[in-house]
């Protein structure tokens, strides 16, 4: 763990169980840099944690808490913030009373929120205009999102959305990237007839949080306006939450044949226990359901997801719980990786990390069901036509590489001239990466 860069004073008032709250308050601060010190005084963060047995006790946190705007009011003319946090009992009882009795409080937090207590105080400083993000390295393998754009000009990806709210656990998205943040309808649409214009026929809309975007209309609005534009004939979108997978947008994926079906929408893992301490704001059943309605709309829809192994505190009957799950949905494809432990994250300091030949041998059990099901998958398009959107040549002379609906890498032999247009594909077989098939008819 990097060495303390910000200062956290702790006051603990009552009793022994107070005592210990402030320690454990101290560990899961531990990891974004915080650092005890003795005294209030030049305190980037004080927590008063507080006791709630007698009147006066409760009178004695308020007149320690008028001391301490003194102390805030004198650091932020020095530049400097100071970020109040009121826990405890007195917390429990008053709730946001206290902020409004004494403003310099910025966050009330109870007995059971302690653990919330990083992605709390990141919140309070996104509220100020702060970020949190000191801590974190700028190149995150999860932070950033692909920018890579495709040198045929036939796809192309398209941001709409950026940043994350979830504070899931185990994920520096959060901090190192801000709150959500949405571009407006206009400058999206602009931008997608440019494309469009430019020859591109197929866009991925991209966000962490995709289906989150909050411009007018929501994703689904967004969906219905693009898929009017001339020539752009496939609309895909990119990370999704199942938490703002709503109705409409599920219902949008009935109604525009645009609207591609495959859909990446991450479960994370299988265990209602895991899940709860990822604070993932789903359980494996409302996430069954919620396939299950998404199903309803469009039946053919391709499923992906994604997948944390050796999450702490994930035994033996949790991980077959993200077997089971994986077998009940059936993905068409998936990105699996083990916990890793990301310094500044609350689940960086929670007890029970797995070790790393555990999490190997899962990682291996998950990726041999999940590459089966993509093989399964991918071998049960053959006989079939699907449309095909040609992109590149293919590998070999006189092949082209394209993509079904369900985002399957196509080959077939057939003429350059094609790479642009999408064209019906019979396909004859299907292996774990890619398809191959002949052009249904050569008159395209
Ligand atoms: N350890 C392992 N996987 C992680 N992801 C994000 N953070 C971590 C981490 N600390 C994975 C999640 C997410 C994907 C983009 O990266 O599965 O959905
Ligand atoms: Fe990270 Fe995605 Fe969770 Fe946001 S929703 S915290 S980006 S894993």
């Amino acid at each position: 763990m990097s060495a303390p860069t910000k200062r956290l004073y702790i006051k603990t008032y009552g009793c022994q169980m107070n005592v210990y709250d402030s320690e454990r308050m101290a560990d899961v601060l531990a990891p974004l840099g915080y650092g005890m010190t003795d005294e209030p005084e030049g305190a980037d963060l004080v927590v008063l944690n507080t006791c709630h047995i007698r009147e006066k006790a409760t009178e004695k946190v308020y007149s320690e808490l008028g001391y301490i705007k003194q102390m805030k009011q004198a650091r932020a003319e020095a530049g400097a913030s100071m970020t109040v946090v009121v826990a405890g009992c007195v917390a429990q009882a008053e709730g946001e009373q206290i902020m409004i009795r004494q403003q310099a409080v910025d966050l009330v937090v109870g007995p059971q929120a302690y653990h919330q207590l990083p992605e709390l105080i990141a919140r309070t400083h996104r509220k100020r205009g702060e970020r949190l993000a000191a801590d974190f390295a700028a190149d995150e393998k999860f932070d950033a999102l692909p920018v890579e754009r495709n040198p045929t000009g036939v796809t192309a990806f398209l941001t709409v959305q950026e940043g994350c709210d979830k504070f899931c656990t185990f994920c520096v998205v959060p901090y190192t990237r801000g709150g959500e943040w949405s571009r407006p309808v206009e400058t999206i649409l602009a931008e997608a007839r440019d494309l469009a214009a430019k020859g591109v026929r197929e866009i991925t809309l991209l966000g962490q949080n995709v289906n989150a975007y909050a411009g007018e209309g929501g994703l689904a609005g967004l969906a219905r306006r693009l898929a009017k534009i001339e020539g752009l004939d496939r609309i895909r979108y990119t990370t999704s939450h199942p938490a703002d997978m709503g109705d409409d947008l599920i219902a949008a994926h009935a109604e525009l044949p645009q609207l591609m079906p495959y859909l990446h929408l991450p479960v994370q893992a299988g265990s209602d226990k895991i899940l709860k301490a990822m604070n993932r704001a789903h359980t494996a059943e409302s996430y069954l359901r919620l396939v299950e309605k998404i199903r309803a709309a469009r039946p053919d829809i391709a499923m992906a997801g994604d997948f944390i192994v050796g999450f702490p505190g994930e035994r033996d009957a949790d991980f077959e719980a993200t077997l089971q799950l994986v077998r009940e949905v059936g993905y068409a494809g998936a990105f699996s990786f083990k916990y890793s432990r990301r310094p500044g994250t609350p689940a960086s300091a929670l007890p029970g990390q797995v070790a790393d030949e555990v999490k190997e041998e899962r990682l291996a059990r998950l990726n041999a069901l999940l590459d089966e099901q993509q093989r399964a998958f991918n071998a049960s398009q053959a006989g079939k036509v699907l449309p095909v959107l040609f992109e590149r040549p293919g590998r070999h002379p006189g092949q082209l590489s394209g993509r079904s609906p369900y985002l399957q890498a196509v080959h077939v032999d057939g003429p350059d001239r094609l790479i642009g247009q999408i064209v019906p594909v019979r396909i004859e077989a299907g292996s774990k990466m890619s398809l191959a098939g002949v052009l249904e008819m050569e008159t395209a």
